[in-house]
């Protein structure tokens, strides 16, 4: 058994030798079947090996949220500029078109509200039958490593990966990080890893600093959550962090819906994602974007 205390600490991390012997552009998907490969390609840009997905599953936790109130009055406008939309099959049945074409990561997990104080106690919240149904690219599991109800959260991780499997569908493994948790390289490295281990195809965490190493550490893609609404500025410039730390993308909600102007954020947000901008030209191309819009 594994010890828990006094293992060395890991330091090569081969930060300047990326990940080698894929000759598909999803980071550790080489060996994935043709089915699994093309939902992930549908997520994951061939041209840029990168995404931008739009998340607006909130209301699974905490209900019509700023910004989410109503779901076909904000998220129909801004879909079209998101390669992936992440929400609930609620949401989506009842509020958006099916007609945009665009990659579904399923929001496959419930049981939970911002009403209770430790929101670690999920369940599985989505038949794979029903995501087969919605057609979606990928499911996405909150996972609450260091929680009350981290093992209950593993296993729904684990299952929802094993009847995905079945199907071609892959997994986001989502790093969600509850109050008393510090967000920490070390927190964030230990459960990416444990995630990607337990066979998440995707992980989804937020940005820290020794980000690179996060990364490196983690066999598969990375995308970082926007978290808490912040200064559209200062947003920009954590997506160019991250991205620059070798992110394959971010899924972002409340940065974009909850922005003075979501098309002119989302604009900006694929400028740096998918063209390498900096976001000094991102935030000038917000500044443009929404001047156009007043
Ligand atoms: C909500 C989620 C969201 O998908 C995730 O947090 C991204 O949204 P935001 O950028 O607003 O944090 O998991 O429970």
């Amino acid at each position: 058994m594994t010890d828990k205390e006094g293992n060395l600490s890991a330091k090569d991390y081969g930060i300047d030798q990326p990940a080698e012997g894929s000759l598909f552009h999803v980071k550790g998907m080489e060996h994935c079947d043709w089915g699994m490969k093309d939902r992930l390609s549908r997520i994951f840009q061939p041209e840029s090996g990168k995404t931008v997905m739009l998340a607006f599953d909130h209301g699974y936790i905490m209900g019509a949220t700023a910004g989410l109130e109503r779901l076909d009055l904000t998220i129909e406008p801004i879909a079209p500029f998101a390669d992936a939309l992440m929400a609930t099959r609620g949401g989506l049945r009842t509020c958006i078109s099916p007609s945009h074409n665009k990659a579904v990561i399923l929001r496959s997990s419930a049981g939970s509200t911002v009403l209770k104080d430790d929101m670690s106690q999920e369940v599985i919240g989505v038949d794979v039958q029903d995501a087969l149904r919605m057609n979606a690219a990928a499911m996405a599991v909150q996972c609450f490593v260091g929680a009350p109800h981290e093992c209950a959260s593993l296993e729904n991780l684990v299952r929802v990966i094993d009847s995905g499997n079945q199907y071609g569908i892959p997994t986001l493994a989502v790093t969600a990080v509850g109050k008393e948790m510090e967000r920490t390289p070390r927190y964030f490295m230990l459960a990416t890893r444990v995630l990607a281990e337990l066979g998440a195809h995707i992980v989804k965490t937020y940005y820290c600093e020794d980000f690179e190493k996060v990364v490196a550490a983690c066999p598969v893609p990375i995308v970082i959550a926007g978290g808490k609404k912040l200064p559209e500025r200062d947003a920009l410039e954590t997506v160019y962090r991250g991205i620059s730390d070798g992110a394959a993308g971010v899924d972002m909600g409340r940065n974009v819906f909850q922005s003075s102007s979501p098309i002119a954020m989302m604009k900006a947000i694929n400028a740096i994602v998918h063209d390498g901008e900096t976001a000094s030209h991102a935030w000038d191309l917000f500044g443009y974007e929404q001047s156009i819009r007043q």
